[in-house]
C-alpha cells in the first residue's frame, strides 16, 4: 500500500504531495509536527488511531508557539487524518505525521508575516527500538535545548538537530539510544523519548521543566501505572546517578512504545534484563493500543472504510 497524504486541503498519493524548494520550513526549521499511530486490531478487523485529539491539542500547543495559525480545530484535525487513513487503504499498523509549517516562500527569518500550511502523511514505520530485548544506551556530550532557546515542550522541527546529534553520536558509539541532561545536568528525555525509572516500586519521571516533550505515551503509562498497578508516580528532576542506581529504567514514546533500557554508559540496569514493573506496563500498554482494554478503549479512534 503506498503511503497517502493530505496537502492543500486535497487527499492525494505522497509522490504527489510537494512544497517548493524555498518554503520557509526548510530553511528555517519553522514547523511542527506530531506522530500518531494506528494500530491495526486483527480480531475486530480495525485500525484504531490512538490519542488522536491530544495528539492534535499538542500540536496546536507548539503551534501558538511557533505563530503558526491553522484553520481547523483539533476535532477537526481528527477528521481529516481518520478520512485520509481511510483513503489509503491501510489494513496493518501505520504511522501518521502531521506537519504544520511556514509555508511562503520567502528567504528571512522570522515567524511573523509568513504564511502557514498543514499537511498529513500517513505509512508504515519499520520498528523503532527494540521493546523485547531493549536498548543501551549512553548519556549523551549534547545537553537538551532549554526552554529559553527553543521550548522543547513544542514538537518543533528545529529542536530535532538536537535530537539528531545526539541520536547519530550514540548509535556510531555503538549505543542505541541516547539520553540528554538539561543545562544543569539533570536528565531532561532521550532523542524521541520520555524517560521513566523505578526505585523501590516507585515510578519517577522528569518533570515538564526539565526540557522535556510532555509525551502521551508518557502520560498514558502514568495514568495506567496509578490506576491499574496501584504505582506512586512522581515527576521530579532526575540525577545522572539516579539512572546508574535504579532498579529498572524504560523510556516511552509513539514511535518507541514502552522500551526497556538494559544498560546505561556501560552499566547494567537492575540486574541488566527486563524488569516486572517495566514487564507489566508494556503488556498492558500494548493491551490499551490496539483497543484490547475496554477501561481505555475510547483513546482508540476507529477509522471506517
Ligand atoms: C523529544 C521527544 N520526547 C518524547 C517523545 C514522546 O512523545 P509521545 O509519547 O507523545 O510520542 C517524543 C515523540 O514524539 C519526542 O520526539
Amino acid at each position: 500500500m503506498p503511503p497517502y497524504a493530505y496537502h492543500n486541503k486535497k487527499f492525494m498519493p505522497l509522490e504527489e504531495a510537494k512544497v517548493g524548494i524555498l518554503t520557509h520550513a526548510l530553511h528555517y526549521g519553522t514547523a511542527c509536527f506530531e506522530g500518531i499511530r494506528g494500530n491495526w486490531n486483527q480480531e475486530q478487523k480495525q485500525l484504531l488511531i490512538f490519542r488522536a485529539k491530544e495528539h492534535y491539542d499538542r500540536l496546536l500547543l507548539s503551534c501558538r508557539i511557533m505563530r503558526i495559525k491553522l484553520p481547523y480545530s483539533a476535532k477537526e484535525l481528527c477528521d481529516i487524518t481518520v478520512q485520509l487513513v481511510a483513503k489509503s487503504g491501510y489494513k496493518e499498523d501505520v504511522y501518521i505525521r502531521p506537519l504544520a509549517y511556514k509555508s511562503s516562500e520567502k528567504i528571512g527569518v522570522r515567524l511573523h508575516d509568513i504564511e502557514d500550511n498543514f499537511l498529513v502523511i500517513v505509512s508504515t514505520l519499520a520498528a523503532y527500538l527494540d521493546t523485547d530485548k531493549g536498548v543501551r544506551c549512553c548519556i549523551s556530550s549534547w545537553r537538551r535545548v532549554d526552554d529559553n532557546m527553543i521550548p522543547a515542550r513544542g514538537k518543533i522541527t528545529g529542536i530535532y538537530v538536537n535530537s539528531a546529534l545526539a541520536k547519530s553520536e550514540a548509535l556510531e558509539r555503538g549505543f542505541d539510544e541516547a539520553i540528554l541532561l538539561t543545562h544543569d545536568g539533570h536528565i531532561s528525555e532521550g532523542s524521541g523519548e520520555n524517560v521513566f525509572i523505578v526505585i523501590n516500586n516507585k515510578l519517577i519521571t522528569p518533570p515538564s521543566t526539565d526540557n522535556i516533550l510532555l509525551g502521551i505515551t508518557r502520560d498514558t503509562v502514568m495514568r495506567v501505572a496509578q490506576s491499574d498497578l496501584g504505582l506512586d508516580v512522581v515527576e521530579r528532576s532526575v540525577d545522572r546517578s539516579e539512572l546508574y542506581t535504579c532498579d529498572e529504567a524504560f523510556f516511552t514514546g509513539t514511535a518507541a512504545h514502552v522500551t526497556p533500557i538494559t544498560e546505561i554508559d556501560e552499566r547494567p540496569v537492575g540486574n541488566g534484563k527486563i524488569g516486572p514493573i517495566t514487564g507489566k506496563l508494556q503488556k498492558l500498554y500494548f493491551q490499551i493500543i490496539q483497543g484490547k482494554n475496554p477501561k481505555y478503549r475510547e483513546w482508540c479512534t476507529p477509522v471506517s472504510y
